[in-house]
């Protein structure tokens, strides 16, 4: 991002979430580069960055959208995604939810296990409608992630085990209100490793195969999401390495390839600006003291995880610091041992690759508002998300306020 970091602060605050509209256009492009030759389709998890000028500027370029709850398809709608673009997964959907997808007549309903199919089939029936599903399917492979974000073994709550999904496939294709179109896996979120995505997709077009050889056509292969992005120094995964992956893998296979990333798409096109409110020193710990904090962006509390983080303009030799917010809990950081110059009041500290999952994580602990969004598109900045108030917070309490 080539930015004057200043001028943005000056005129939109801080904290705040600063997006870069071009880079994510062309991680789009990139990736759909990568799959030509293929059918394909690259429907964005919505859950990474849900902000309505993200998704929509997506949904330009021809993208669909991956969601998990009727909210994220409400949003993916109202910013202009394709209907026949959107898919809707998750282990626990809500009649509701199930019966506005079936209203809404997205692509696919995405099954997580045998109860899910059933209810589908009685709500679909209720409604007088045929639902399109896929079946989430657990290949049982060790992403080699974090095990809160890994997703694809026998013990992680999600799909069904590859016997579970035959049986529901045949049941699926005698159901006059059940179109078994799609299959489905993801195994797990920053996966920096191709070869569990290789192993995966094998075993799952074998089940596409067998499928095929008793008359249950599968017409979409959705390899789920989990490309995973520098946030360090690590090396990951290159698009066209994964795309030909999935090419071998599905050999001869008449299907639309889907994915669902999320973190690949926005990750490093965001940046989290936070202003220093005081330095402190308690025994031989130095503490940065930041206006920014765990309510919002909370990966590295959660998770562990690591953010570059990069002070403007500051200079002299540097120490190592924890970089705490001002929320009363321990776990409130956004680095550990950070190595940074002397720091004022108003210096500008920027927190690197937190374009996903950073603002959708985001909540109001400590009663502390919600960051705005400003997108920067061919040098020009606007804003996505208006800065909370704290009238905005207390809105929907307010009139129970016993007098
Ligand atoms: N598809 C499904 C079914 C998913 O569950 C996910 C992410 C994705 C696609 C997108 O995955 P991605 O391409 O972004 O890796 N909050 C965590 C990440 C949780 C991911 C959950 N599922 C984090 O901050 O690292």
């Amino acid at each position: 991002m080539n930015l004057n970091y200043k001028t943005l602060v000056q005129k939109y605050g801080t904290p705040l979430y600063v997006y870069d509209f071009d880079y994510i256009k062309n991680r789009y492009e990139v990736l759909k580069e990568a799959f030509s030759g293929r059918k394909s389709l690259i429907s964005y998890a919505v859950k990474a960055n849900s902000n309505l000028s993200v998704i929509a500027h997506l949904a330009k370029l021809g993208a669909g959208a991956d969601c998990v709850s009727i909210g994220e398809v409400k949003r993916a709608l109202a910013a202009g995604v394709d209907k026949y673009k959107i898919i809707f997964s998750g282990v626990g959907k809500r009649d509701d939810e199930i019966k506005a997808a079936l209203e809404y007549d997205i692509l696919l309903l995405n099954l997580e296990s045998e109860a899910e199919m059933k209810r589908v089939e009685m709500i679909a029936k209720e409604m007088g409608k045929e639902a399109r599903i896929s079946i989430r399917v657990n290949p049982n492979i060790d992403p080699q992630t974090h095990p809160y974000i890994s997703t694809g073994l026998h013990e992680n709550k999600f799909g069904v085990e590859i016997d579970m999904a035959k049986r529901m496939y045949i049941y699926a294709k005698k159901s006059s209100f059940l179109n078994p179109v799609g299959i489905h896996f993801h195994i797990g979120s920053q996966l920096t490793n191709l070869d569990p995505i290789r192993e995966s997709c094998n075993i799952v077009a074998d089940l596409v195969r067998s499928l095929n050889a008793i008359g249950i056509e599968i017409k979409f292969f959705d390899v789920g999401g989990g490309i995973g992005v520098v946030y360090d120094d690590e090396k990951t995964i290159s698009p066209t390495e994964y795309a030909q992956a999935i090419f071998e893998a599905t050999k001869g296979l008449d299907v639309t390839l889907l994915c669902e990333p999320g973190r690949y798409m926005v990750a490093n096109a965001g940046a989290f600006f936070t202003k220093v409110l005081y330095e402190k020193q308690n025994g031989h710990k130095r503490f940065v003291v930041i206006d920014g904090a765990m309510n919002d962006l909370i990966r590295p509390s959660l998770y562990n995880a690591f953010h570059k983080i990069e002070a403007v303009g500051a200079e002299g030799e540097k120490t190592n610091a924890d970089v705490v917010g001002p929320v009363c809990e321990s776990g409130d950081f956004l680095g550990k041992n950070i190595p940074l110059p002397p720091l004022k009041h108003d210096d500008l500290l920027i927190v690197h690759s937190a374009g996903a999952y950073g603002f959708t994580m985001a909540s109001n602990y400590n009663t502390r508002n919600k960051c705005a969004e400003v997108a920067i598109e061919g040098g020009q900045d606007r804003l996505i998300r208006k800065r909370e108030s704290f009238e905005d917070q207390i809105r929907l309490e307010l009139e129970y306020l016993e007098k």
